[in-house]
């Protein structure tokens, strides 16, 4: 939905009214005309502010408002609010509302006033996210679009609105770019379209893209993504995205995983949930993603994009285990399993990024089934060899309700991928598998300060949650921005 922030309200140009509400905690000085009613049906309807509760109030100019709860404000959490906003949007939706106000009273943990209303805008623009671009019957074809006021606090100057507004924006472009590519079908998202999209993308920002094709790729020598291209028909790509803003002092490579689709290729996958291996180029696209946001923001820091993209399937031409790759880097690789191909791929761009020299090379990936063994949908694995980076990257997904958990990339894990005919295996075995994973990134990557974030379990959702619809969720690009924008504070 469009949403704009306001001091006020516009009471008589509003369909319906939001007041976020916490226990015990409830501050409806931001409306005096109404407080009088509201605190009436709050009595009426022992309205406590639990975040399963909600009430609705008839009156005349809005003509409705809706107290949505949000549990104890000293557990506050941007979760929780998201959670709310998503009710929110649902109901609005529903009642057929066009023009929606919300009032949220208090300002999110860790962040100031400012900051703190560019969040929930951005949250709030994509609450009503829904991918539907191939439903055919649309159940409400006339459903005009939604438009949301986000009532700030009265502290805070136009001047700064506007700024956070426009800021919002651009992050939940960014966003939505990722859900729309992930969410999208792998008959439609193949490599080329998906380096189609990201050329259209830097058309519209400003951005140089580079696309490169097989033979581009043969040339480069980049064996990891040619050997698991082979099983597929579709033409590999390896597409490159360029932001050099002037004065940058910072150099940032984002490299993302661009399996269209991984059918786990000659080891390939049980038939049950394979349709979720449409979402496995998610990397790529929060690669996109971000970079979309951070051009619009104009963020004064260089970033290079890199992305290799593939479909994994099997047929006669297929690579196979017992197979040895020679990736660009010219190390050897024995393959142990075809279905991890997401590394295979990612070496030839790490490696490809690190004589790029940046700054800090991050990598987002759908990667290991074990990472979301290990975290769930909660939180991202976090890999690093830089405490510094680490530590920089998990407060920011902190600040910006991206959590991020770190688990060790230690060199003893590298016994787990030791191969007896080449420099290593592809895979690790089922223990630790997402630590080993990440072992064997490391070793195409030559940058003291590179972190590898493996989105198996945050990237999509398998249904619709408390905080937001079924798909993919735009996994990284809040976090990378976040840290971005700090790298040039
Ligand atoms: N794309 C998958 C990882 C994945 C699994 C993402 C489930 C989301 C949900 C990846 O390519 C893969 O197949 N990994 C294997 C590695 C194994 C063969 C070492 C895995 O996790 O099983
Ligand atoms: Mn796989
Ligand atoms: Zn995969």
């Amino acid at each position: 939905m469009k949403v704009e922030i306001s001091r006020e309200a516009k009471l008589s140009k509003i369909d319906h009214l939001f007041i976020l509400a916490a226990e015990k905690s409830r501050d409806f000085d931001l409306l005096p005309a109404l407080a009088g009613s509201i605190s009436q049906a709050i009595k009426d309807a022992r309205f406590e502010g639990r975040s399963d509760e909600s009430i609705t109030i008839l009156s005349d100019a809005p003509r409705k408002v809706t107290l949505v709860g949000l549990g104890k404000l000293k557990s506050l959490s941007i979760r929780g609010v998201r959670a709310a906003f998503h009710t929110i949007a649902k109901t609005a939706k529903k009642q057929r509302d066009r023009n929606i106000a919300v009032v949220m009273p208090y300002a999110l943990p860790n962040l100031g006033a400012d900051e703190s209303v560019r969040v929930l805008a951005e949250y709030l623009a994509g609450a009503d996210y829904k991918y539907d671009a191939y439903i055919t019957v649309k159940k409400d074809e006339k459903r005009l679009p939604l438009n949301a006021t986000l009532i700030a606090p009265q502290s805070l100057d136009t001047k700064t609105l506007r700024r956070q507004q426009k800021q919002a924006q651009a992050i939940a472009d960014g966003v939505r770019t990722v859900r729309d590519l992930g969410n999208a079908p792998g008959n439609l998202v193949t490599p080329t379209f998906l380096a189609n999209r990201a050329a259209a993308v830097a058309k519209e920002t400003g951005v140089k893209c580079t696309i490169y094709r097989r033979q581009a790729i043969e040339r480069m020598k980049m064996g990891g993504l040619l050997a698991v291209n082979r099983g597929s028909a579709e033409e590999p790509r390896f597409i490159v995205l360029q932001y050099t803003p002037p004065r940058a002092k910072k150099h940032v490579a984002l490299v993302g995983k661009g399996i269209t689709f991984d059918s786990g290729g000659i080891s390939i996958k049980p038939a049950d949930k394979m349709e979720e291996m449409k979402f496995d180029m998610c990397g790529a696209a929060a690669v996109i993603g971000t970079i979309e946001a951070a051009a619009k923001l104009g963020l004064p820091v260089k970033i290079t994009g890199v992305i290799p993209s593939t479909e994994n399937l099997p047929g006669g031409r297929a690579y196979k285990p017992g197979d040895i790759i020679t990736m660009m880097s010219g190390k050897t690789v024995e393959i142990v399993n075809t279905d991890a191909e997401g590394r295979m791929i990612l070496a030839d761009a790490l490696h490809y990024a690190s004589e790029l020299k940046p700054d800090h090379i991050i990598d987002y990936a759908t990667l290991t089934g074990a990472c979301v063994v290990a975290l769930g949908s909660e939180a991202a694995g976090l890999f690093s060899n830089n405490d510094e980076l680490a530590q920089k990257l998990i407060e920011c997904g902190e600040r910006v309700g991206e959590r991020l958990w770190r688990l060790p990339e230690w060199d003893s894990y590298k016994e787990l991928i030791r191969s007896e005919w080449a420099d290593m295996k592809n895979s690790g075995g089922r223990w630790g598998g997402a630590i080993t994973a990440a072992v064997f990134l490391k070793e195409f990557v030559n940058c003291p300060s590179w972190a590898h974030l493996d989105i198996a379990g945050t990237a999509n959702t398998e249904g619709e949650t408390p905080r937001q619809a079924r798909g993919a969720t735009g996994a990284g690009v809040r976090v990378t921005v976040e840290f971005l924008q700090s790298l040039s504070r």
